[in-house]
């Protein structure tokens, strides 16, 4: 039975990508509400309350602004997990749930280990009434789990003489990286999943205040865990099948951009997510699709297990496809050549790298023996680093130093400016939208570049004709016009 009648005191576990700008757009939303925002790593909660708002550990345009006016007031971070449980009346679960490496459902299935250590830690540390919400993206039926284990606690505590009783409820995230504060501030939809109405209706009070009603959902908690990974599956499939498709055009004289517009003009398929890149990144994508995968194979239905895994595996082929691609066009042979990669983050607007197409495709050219030059507005030589694992970071005065390039081949390095990237390179590949690379001077690049040179750009941002004016060669993503 719930015994509360508003929500005065949220604790979020987790500060990433998702838990901090969503608790940032609530504690604007809401300055009645004190909310926590606790981690167990104690160097992002220290980022977090950096007193320079642009050392924030996660670049989202808008947040500074919104962490500077509420940071101290509503809104705090810290490592005081056990402290912020017990007082809180609501406690968010925001954690990570990677794909797992080993054991049953490896490569597929979540990783649940920190979820269930978070409804562990609810269990142990609240008191009183306590809603407990999955903001994470879980695999369908993971609330029995948590439930479990909260129902599980209230017997041991009542034997303590200490009162807990919890209601479960899931609220999936929406936010897409680098417009998070934008599609927390105005969403499409709220969804929320629960078997307890008044639950239910105190978590739906919070988004009221400033979400119309109409766009707050509520459906019972399986249906909501299911949406979340499903809409993940439906955007990650328009991916795949425009990529798809941009090959095809590439094979026989059509534009990738005509027949995504041509399509996309039919209401009933819309305009959004047709876009033809490098394939799609980010920390979601990948991971929720494999997570549908290991479901329905779990629950006896390989024909929908395959369906859904083809979106992955398409992916990865266009990935790959782009990276052959560039091989084949520099000659058959990257081996010593220099090679600027201009983006490394898995799309604008955001410093995250994880599952980026950059990644896949540095890897391959790295492995063909080319020199890459790495570009990023956001991402630092330190991530770089680490996304490309045992690939060692040269530096750039190192290898400038030498003018036999062919000592360094195989390897890379990161270059802060664009123009200086260019000198000397064989070939510039744009693998992120970020929008200064559509304002680069591209007559100033060509002087600079070896011949015969190329620019790929795959993301369709850079203007043809300024690239074929400035003598560079040009290659597009599902361009086959020139065939
Ligand atoms: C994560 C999930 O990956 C995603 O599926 C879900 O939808 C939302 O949460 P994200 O916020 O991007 O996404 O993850 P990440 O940036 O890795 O942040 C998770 C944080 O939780 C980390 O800072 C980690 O230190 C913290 N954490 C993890 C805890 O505080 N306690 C734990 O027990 C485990
Ligand atoms: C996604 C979902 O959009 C969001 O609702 C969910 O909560 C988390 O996962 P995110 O991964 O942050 O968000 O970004 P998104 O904008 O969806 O882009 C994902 C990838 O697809 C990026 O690599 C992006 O470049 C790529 N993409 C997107 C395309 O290649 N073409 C498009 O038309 C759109």
């Amino acid at each position: 039975m719930t015994n509360k009648k508003e929500i005065k005191n949220i604790c979020c576990i987790g500060a990433g990508y998702v838990g901090g700008p969503t608790m940032a757009v609530i504690a604007d939303k809401c300055p009645h509400i004190q909310i926590d925002v606790v981690d167990l790593n104690n160097e992002r909660i220290s980022s977090w309350n950096n007193d320079d708002l642009n050392l924030l550990p996660i670049y989202e345009p808008g947040l500074a602004e919104i962490v500077g006016r509420c940071r101290g007031k509503n809104l705090h971070f810290s490592n005081l997990i056990e402290e912020k449980i017990g007082t809180a009346d609501m406690v968010f679960i925001s954690v990570n749930t990677p794909t797992k490496k080993k054991g049953i459902g490896a490569g597929k299935a979540s990783d649940l280990k920190w979820v269930e250590s978070c409804a562990r830690q609810v269990a142990k540390f609240s008191k009183g009434y306590t809603i407990v919400v999955e903001k994470s993206t879980l695999p369908v039926r993971t609330a029995e789990t948590i439930m479990s284990i909260l129902y599980g606690s209230m017997s041991d505590k009542i034997h303590k003489n200490q009162t807990a009783s919890f209601e479960v409820l899931s609220n999936p995230e929406f936010l897409a990286e680098g417009t998070a504060i934008k599609d927390l501030e105005n969403p499409d939809r709220v969804l929320i999943g629960g078997a307890n109405n008044d639950a239910m209706e105190l978590l739906s009070e919070i988004y009221r205040n400033w979400v119309p009603k109409e766009k707050i959902l509520k459906t019972n908690i399986w249906s909501s865990e299911l949406a979340k990974l499903t809409a993940n599956a439906f955007l990650a499939q328009r991916i795949s099948s425009i990529n798809s498709i941009s090959a095809l055009c590439e094979a026989t004289g059509a534009d990738i951009r005509e027949v995504s517009r041509a399509i996309g003009s039919d209401t009933r398929i819309g305009s959004k997510f047709l876009d033809s890149g490098p394939g799609f990144g980010g920390s979601c994508f990948k991971k929720d699709i494999l997570n549908l995968v290991y479901l329905a194979e779990y629950f006896g239905l390989p024909e929908v297990a395959n369906f859904w895994e083809e979106v992955v595996n398409i992916n990865h082929w266009h990935q790959h496809r782009i990276s052959k691609l560039i091989v084949k066009k520099l000659l058959g042979t990257v081996v010593g050549k220099k090679i600027c990669i201009l983006g490394f983050a898995f799309k604008a607007n955001t410093n995250d790298t994880r599952e980026s197409s950059s990644i896949t495709i540095c890897k391959d050219l790295i492995d063909e023996g080319a020199i890459l030059f790495i570009h990023d507005p956001q991402v630092s030589s330190a991530q770089i680093y680490s996304a490309l694992e045992k690939k060692e970071n040269y530096q750039i005065k190192e290898i400038k130093e030498q003018n036999d390039f062919l000592k360094y081949e195989g390897q890379w390095c990161f270059e802060e400016n664009i123009y200086n990237c260019s000198e000397g390179a064989d070939a510039i590949v744009v693998l992120t939208e970020w929008e200064e690379y559509s304002l680069i001077d591209w007559k100033d690049i060509s002087k600079r570049m070896r011949k015969p040179s190329w620019v790929f750009d795959s993301r369709s941002i850079i203007s043809q004709q300024e690239v074929i004016k400035a003598n560079l060669n040009f290659w597009r993503i599902g361009d086959g016009t020139n065939i």
